[in-house]
C-alpha cells in the first residue's frame, strides 16, 4: 500500500521533536557526521532556516527536514540542510512531502536551491531528481568520517529553465 504525499501533515519542528530527530540522525547518517541534539537546536533557532517534521499517529517524529536561506532579498538562494525518514516509515511519500514544503519555503524568495548528497545515495538522488534537481558538481571526500564523495545538486528558481 502506498500513501500519497498529500496525505502527510507537515508541521514546523518544535523543541520537543529534537531528541527523536537526533536519534534518527544517528540511525540514518552514522558515517556522515550525524547532528547532535544541540546542533539541531542551533539549526532550529537560526533565523533564516525552516525545519519541518511529519509525525506518526502516536506523535512520534517519522521524518524531518531543514532548509536555509543564503543571503536575502528577491532571488536569494537556498540550501537544503537535511532530510531524513525513519527506516520503517520510508517509501510512503513522507520524504516527498517534506521536500515539497522546503521548496515552497525556498520559492517564497524566488532563488535556486542547492544541496549535497552522497554519490551512492540512489534513493535520495531519485527523490531530488523527481523534484527538479540536477547534478551540477562533485565534492570529493565531502562527508566525514566516511570520506564519501557528494554530488552537488541544483534546482532552478521556480518558473525558470534549468541550466543543463
Ligand atoms: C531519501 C529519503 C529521505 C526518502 O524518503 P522517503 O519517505 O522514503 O521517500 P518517498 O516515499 O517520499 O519517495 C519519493 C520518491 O523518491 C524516490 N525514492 C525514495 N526511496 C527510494 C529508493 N529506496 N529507491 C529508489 N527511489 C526511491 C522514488 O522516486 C519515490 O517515489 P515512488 O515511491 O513513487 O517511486 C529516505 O530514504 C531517507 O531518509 N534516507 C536516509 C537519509 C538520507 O539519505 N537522506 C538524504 C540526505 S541528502
Amino acid at each position: 500500500m502506498t500513501t500519497r504525499p498529500d496525505d502527510h501533515v507537515v508541521a514546523a519542528m518544535a523543541l520537543r521533536d529534537l531528541a527523536r530527530c537526533a536519534r534518527l540522525e544517528i540511525e540514518l547518517f552514522t558515517e556522515d557526521g550525524p547532528w547532535s541534539e544541540s546542533a539541531l537546536r542551533s539549526e532550529l533557532a537560526a533565523p533564516h532556516n525552516r525545519y519541518v517534521v511529519v509525525h506518526g499517529d502516536d506523535g512520534e517524529v517519522l521524518g524531518y527536514a531543514g532548509i536555509g536561506l543564503l543571503g536575502s532579498g528577491e532571488g536569494a538562494e537556498s540550501e537544503i540542510h537535511t532530510i531524513g525518514v525513519a527506516p520503517a516509515a520510508q517509501r510512503r511519500g513522507i520524504g516527498a512531502a517534506l521536500l515539497r514544503e522546503l521548496l515552497r519555503y525556498a520559492d517564497e524568495h524566488g532563488g535556486p536551491v542547492f544541496l549535497e548528497v552522497r554519490t551512492g545515495n540512489d534513493a535520495a538522488i531519485e527523490l531530488y531528481r523527481r523534484a527538479g534537481f540536477e547534478v551540477v558538481g562533485t565534492r570529493k571526500n565531502y562527508y566525514q568520517p566516511s570520506g564519501a564523495d557528494a554530488f552537488t545538486m541544483r534546482r532552478a528558481a521556480a518558473g525558470t529553465e534549468t541550466t543543463a
